[in-house]
């Protein structure tokens, strides 16, 4: 057989971790090879030593057969090796064409850089593998698809040979998902080779041949997709059996937590997002607000939390006008938040874990008195979370959250924010990033909260998780309300219907 990729038996240790335990991923020419495993089961660690940002304490790396020594990702580029990483590296106020050149411009005499000759080489190389972007657009005026199309391109501009894509489409909608997917198969048609990470067994069954699977550290095997089913690489990551459907009983809904009146709020362009919208939010309730990124889902939770401002509007949290209220007010009222980008609202990613579970409140009693900080206290709580809500990472809650893994960062928020039990949840995007076991005990402690009497505001993009997890389920289109239904009683169809704005529905 004709590796193009051999990893053999890499280690690779952090502080009170290994990452990697004698770990061996191969790699076939031409084939799109899945590694699955739990969140912290060291799958962005091995990416990493292939690119050459970490060099692994055992263990050999061959390319095409022969040994190679990885010192950093510039030796990994001439290897023919490019990297998508879990959290984008763009350069924001850069152009599309600025940023694929970054690092490797074409010179013109002078010292010049040639962006023309860049330019029509980014478009040859968009066109061939139906990368459409706009190479002139800044990259903090596309969306994220496009950036990820931007960080494809860059690749291939380098001409890499093998392409790793660490979780490409944890950030993606699902028609993004598809056309990325036909991206992909159309570089493997090409004579790339691919490695994807992605926790969505779906995707892995859609395109990969070959899926590698780790647990804790170590690998537990390669098989070929088509002769596995999901659940058995489920199994296989896990360790044990996992449910795919969410137990709950009917909903108790009590008396309304939220309510939202006649709320008009604009985007960051200035334009209108959030259109006259409406709705009320209730306790024991899982109220999910669905619909197609980009129709005023972002803004709406944004002007509920306090994270943007409103043009008109009113915003009734038990019972009190909330609108201009300070975020720590919110807070303190009862509102809980586990916000869409968890980089920029939901960590202080310098803080140890600890310090990032106290953040809102470790001026008060038991985490404080008398103005004096509680160690022991703050240890305690922090150890319980870690434990409830299985956070992996190198030193407890001594780890710094910076050097967490993806899905354990998004744990530690959604364990800072459910333990608080707070009368209204908002919960946008909580399971992306996280793995089929940590999802499963997510579910279930948001459906506890809602039979505790909270009020639980759900946004997600995931269909089943839109159909799964909600009683109520409000589709938003165009900043205003397309429909409002029970989950019970509709389906992807319907709901994809009232998404796209072909149809209108009501319940009452
Ligand atoms: N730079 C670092 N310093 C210290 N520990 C690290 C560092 N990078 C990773 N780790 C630790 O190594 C383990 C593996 O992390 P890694 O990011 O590889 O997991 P992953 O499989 O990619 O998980 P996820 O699905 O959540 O992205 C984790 O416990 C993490 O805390
Ligand atoms: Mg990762």
């Amino acid at each position: 057989m004709e590796y193009v990729i051999e990893m053999l038996n890499i280690t690779k240790e952090f502080p009170g971790i290994k990452a990697n335990d004698d770990v061996t991923l191969k790699v076939e020419k031409g084939e799109i090879h899945a590694l699955l495993g739990e969140n912290g089961a060291g799958k962005s660690t091995l990416m990493s030593v292939l690119f050459g940002l970490y060099q692994p304490e055992k263990g050999s790396i061959k390319i095409n057969g022969e040994q190679v020594a990885i010192a950093n990702p510039n030796v990994a580029n001439k290897h023919g090796i490019g990297m998508v990483h879990q959290h984008f590296k763009l350069v924001e106020n850069f152009t599309v064409t600025e940023n694929i050149i970054l690092g490797i411009e074409p010179m013109k005499l002078f010292g010049r850089v040639d962006i023309s000759t860049a330019r029509k080489k980014v478009q040859e190389i968009s066109e061939k593998y139906g990368l459409s972007v706009d190479p002139d657009a800044k990259i903090e005026d596309i969306s994220v698809g496009m950036q990820q199309r931007v960080e494809i391109l860059k690749m291939l501009y380098r001409d890499a040979e093998i392409l790793i894509f660490d979780e490409p489409t944890a950030v993606l909608t699902p028609q993004e998902i598809h056309e990325l997917m036909n991206i992909m198969k159309q570089l493997i048609k090409e004579g790339k080779s691919i490695i994807l990470i992605t926790h969505k067994l779906k995707e892995i069954k859609m395109v990969a041949n070959h899926c590698t699977i780790l647990r804790r550290g170590k690998y537990i095997g390669t098989v070929n997709v088509t002769d596995t089913s999901e659940k058995e690489m489920a199994e296989m990551m896990v360790g044990r059996e996992v449910s795919f459907k969410v137990d709950k009983e009917k909903a108790k809904t009590g008396d309304t937590i939220l309510s939202i009146k006649n709320l008009n709020v604009k985007n960051s362009r200035g334009l209108m997002a959030v259109k006259d919208f409406s709705l009320d939010f209730k306790s024991g309730e899982i109220t999910c607000i669905a619909g197609i990124e980009g129709n005023g889902q972002t803004e709406l939770i944004e002007a509920i939390t306090g994270l943007r401002k409103i043009e008109e509007g009113k915003i009734i949290f038990d019972g009190e006008e909330i609108e201009r209220e300070s975020i720590r007010n919110k807070t303190n009222k009862g509102i809980g938040h586990i916000p869409e980008d968890r980089h920029k609202y939901g960590l202080v990613l310098d803080f140890t874990l600890e310090e990032n579970f106290v953040l809102q409140n470790y001026y008060k009693e038991p985490f404080s008195k008398k103005g004096i900080l509680q160690f022991e206290e703050i240890k305690n709580y922090s150890q319980h979370l870690i434990e409830d809500f299985d956070v992996r990472s190198g030193k407890g809650g001594e780890t710094q959250a910076r050097s967490m893994s993806g899905g354990n960062q998004q744990k530690a928020i959604i364990a800072r924010e459910v333990e608080r039990s707070p009368k209204l949840l908002i919960a946008a995007q909580p399971t992306r990033g996280l793995d089929v076991g940590a999802i499963e005990y997510i579910h279930k402690r948001l459906v506890a909260e809602r039979d505790k009497g909270k009020a639980v505001l759900l946004m997600s993009f995931e269909m089943e998780e839109v159909l799964n997890l909600s009683d109520t389920i409000a589709v938003m289109y165009e900043g205003e309300i397309a429909g409002i239904v029970e989950a019970e009683k509709t389906n992807e169809n319907e709901l994809g219907l009232m998404m796209s704005g072909s149809s209108r529905k009501k319940v009452d």
